[in-house]
């Protein structure tokens, strides 16, 4: 299948570019689709946890099934199908569909990413060649994380990152056609004397903190903006792209080990900052850094590293082992907890620098300095450790809560059978309420009842929200608590209200869900009272204009969207259902798991007078 290159590769940029971008396709589609908008269209489709989880199983056996059965072909045209496959995946991820066919997608997206992946990592050796090859595969990987990073794309709408990712892997599809395939000539180009499997762990270590990380970041919004908010999109890019370059750059030298091992130690970092309110800044800076050294090298080691011969064997195993189960298990492990523990932290480093400083006789400075860090690295977790536990900060949550006299307004406690489960969500067991220590029902409700806040209000909107109470409700008559951020008690105070996030967050989706609009009544929809409550409730996020571009706007990791043109991706049309009902259900119970809160004890006149201006809105 491979014919001769014409001629051999005259200049630097025709000797790698093509490549590159074949690999910074594959690594943006993978990386802006696969695990992120395809993710997010899941969630909006189906809001059960156990039903997401099989979706996301259906691609990683896709990806392992898609990696082992192309080692049959081994041929450019099997890197061919597979991307065609990826592209129009994320086509059909648009369609609205229900369980079944987003378990079917999910699958076919994953045979056909293995298939792309182990194909591409196999056919490199043959089309990237001489002195530059690393530096070319950095080139690409780090293109492909830059562009992810691009505000516009990341915070378009997950439709629209479907569109945008098949339009890049397009662009790899039309590159590989430019690609001098070429039966790779060297027999091995093995310069490091570790057997394959040890390389494998390494990578399967790496991959599982990384994706523990990611995920931990993402779902805590506090964290998710200080290390991924608007302003620093453009900074991570920068980084990803000139960390990736540099791996390659080492990786030609023969530095593979050293490209690994400080990929370990920078990530293993990242995670110990981003636990620390003081640090977390740090971890923007190194978390990026980390991934892109360790993704070069990934995609390099296969066939540019480890030598033509196998590659292709070598690429389905460290994609199937590391990639697919290395980032399930990092992601399963991670999504119940706040934080990344530090055991966990040292296991992964001490299985990445055991298996690359072992098997080689030789003694180096390298080693020795290595474990001297990872002795170090031990010390100061141990240190965190006796610091700081999430239950620490949901305990003195509490005693803020109980400190600030939150009770003298607050209650939390629903009245069964009440108005109050319209409102907030089912009433909990009285014996559970009353055996809590103090017991906080709350001696009189001026503002709602907090019993279920983590499912309806995002950790930002809390905060924001403590330090000026009016900017949302002009008629609120809470006090400021801005003075509590001054220290950590205000996040140790939402890290109270958050205690319970998982069970709450369940309870908001299945009510929104199940919600099939207010019963018919005659009352008249008024669209200057819309207008009037937009105006004072809305705006500060989706600006007066309802451009999306509020005083707010730029607080939240989505910005609110643009309520005229759109894109939209919660309030789309959907043919099955009155759209009036669905704007309806967004104005009275928020989008939960977003920054966009609910107006939950709002009357039916108040909800459908909101929604029928928003639609006056768009159709103007
Ligand atoms: C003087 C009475 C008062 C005090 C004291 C008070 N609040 Fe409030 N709170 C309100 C009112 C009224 C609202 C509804 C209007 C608004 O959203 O601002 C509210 C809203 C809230 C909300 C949003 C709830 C929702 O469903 O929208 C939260 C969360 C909250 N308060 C938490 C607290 C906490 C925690 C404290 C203690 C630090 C506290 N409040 C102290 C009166 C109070
Ligand atoms: C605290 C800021 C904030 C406030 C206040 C707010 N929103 Fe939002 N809204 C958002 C954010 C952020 C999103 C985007 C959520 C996402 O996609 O992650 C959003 C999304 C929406 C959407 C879905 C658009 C789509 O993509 O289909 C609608 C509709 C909407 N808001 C209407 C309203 C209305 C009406 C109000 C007032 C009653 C309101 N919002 C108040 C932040 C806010």
């Amino acid at each position: 299948m491979h014919r001769n290159s014409k001629s051999p590769p005259s200049t630097f940029l025709s000797s790698g570019i093509f490549p590159a971008l074949m690999i910074a396709g594959v690594y943006g589609y993978f990386l802006l689709f696969s695990q992120f908008a395809f993710l997010e269209i899941v969630h909006t489709r189906v809001a059960d946890d156990v039903k997401i989880k099989i979706v996301l199983a259906c691609m990683a056996i896709g990806g392992l099934l898609g990696g082992f059965t192309v080692l049959k072909w081994q041929n450019p045209r099997s890197l061919r199908i597979g991307m065609c496959g990826c592209a129009l995946a994320a086509l059909l991820a648009l369609l609205p569909l229900g369980l079944i066919g987003l378990a079917a997608i999910s699958f076919f997206m994953g045979v056909s990413l293995g298939t792309t992946t182990v194909s591409l990592a196999g056919l490199l050796p043959g089309c990237l060649r001489g002195a530059n090859r690393c530096q070319w595969a950095g080139i690409g990987t780090g293109l492909g994380y830059a562009l992810c990073n691009v505000p516009t794309l990341f915070q378009s709408s997950p439709s629209q990152q479907a569109v945008i990712t098949c339009g890049m892997m397009g662009v790899a599809l039309l590159a590989s056609f430019f690609v001098a395939w070429d039966a790779p000539a060297q027999k091995s180009m093995q310069e490091i004397s570790y057997r394959w499997w040890l390389i494998v762990v390494a990578f399967f270590a790496l991959v599982w903190m990384d994706s523990a990380a990611f995920y931990v970041i993402q779902h805590a919004p506090d964290l998710k903006k200080a290390t991924w908010g608007g302003e620093m999109l453009w900074r991570n890019a920068g980084l990803h792209f000139f960390s990736a370059w540099i791996a390659g750059l080492l990786l030609d030298r023969k530095k593979m080990r050293q490209v690994i091992i400080s990929a370990v130690m920078i990530l293993a970092l990242a995670s110990w900052w981003v636990n620390e309110e003081s640090t977390r800044y740090l971890t923007g800076w190194c978390y990026p850094i980390g991934v892109s050294l360790y993704s070069t090298a990934l995609i390099a080691w296969p066939g540019l590293i480890a030598g033509s011969l196998g590659s292709w064997q070598r690429a389905a195993w460290v994609f199937g082992i590391a990639g697919w189960i290395g980032s399930g298990q990092g992601i399963g492990m991670a999504e119940n907890l706040q934080r990344l523990p530090s055991w966990f932290i040292i296991v992964a480093l001490a299985v990445v620098i055991a298996t690359l400083t072992s098997g080689n006789g030789k003694k180096s400075w390298w080693r020795r300095a290595l474990l001297m860090v990872m002795g170090g690295v031990f010390f100061l977790s141990q240190k965190y450790d006796l610091r700081e536990s999430s239950n620490d900060a949901i305990e003195r949550g509490k005693n803020v809560y109980v400190a600030e006299g939150c009770i003298h307004c607050h209650s939390q406690y629903l009245r069964p059978g009440s108005i109050d489960e319209s409102y907030w969500g089912e009433s909990q067991q009285w014996e559970k309420i009353i055996s809590a220590q103090p017991v906080l029902i709350g001696n009189r409700r001026q503002g709602p009842d907090l019993t279920n806040i983590a499912g309806r209000r995002s950790a930002v909107w809390l905060r924001e929200h403590f330090i000026e109470p009016r900017q949302f409700n002009p008629n609120s008559s809470m006090p400021s608590y801005g003075y509590l951020f001054e220290d950590n008690r205000g996040n140790d105070l939402i890290a109270y209200l958050q205690a319970d996030v998982g069970r709450s967050m369940n309870d908001s989706l299945a009510r929104s869900a199940a919600w099939t609009g207010f019963p018919d009544d005659d009352r008249n929809v008024d669209l200057a009272l819309g207008k009037k409550l937009f105006d004072e409730h809305c705006s500060v996020c989706h600006g007066l204009t309802a451009m999306g571009d509020g005083v707010m706007a730029q607080k939240f990791m989505k910005p609110p969207a643009n309520l005229r043109a759109g894109p939209f991706s919660w309030s789309a049309i959907r043919p099955d259902e009155n759209h009036e009902v669905t704007l309806q259900r967004i104005v009275r119970f928020g989008i939960p798991g977003t920054d966009m809160p609910g107006h939950e004890t709002w009357t039916a006149e108040q909800v459908k007078s909101v929604a029928a201006y928003l639609l006056q809105l768009r159709e103007n």
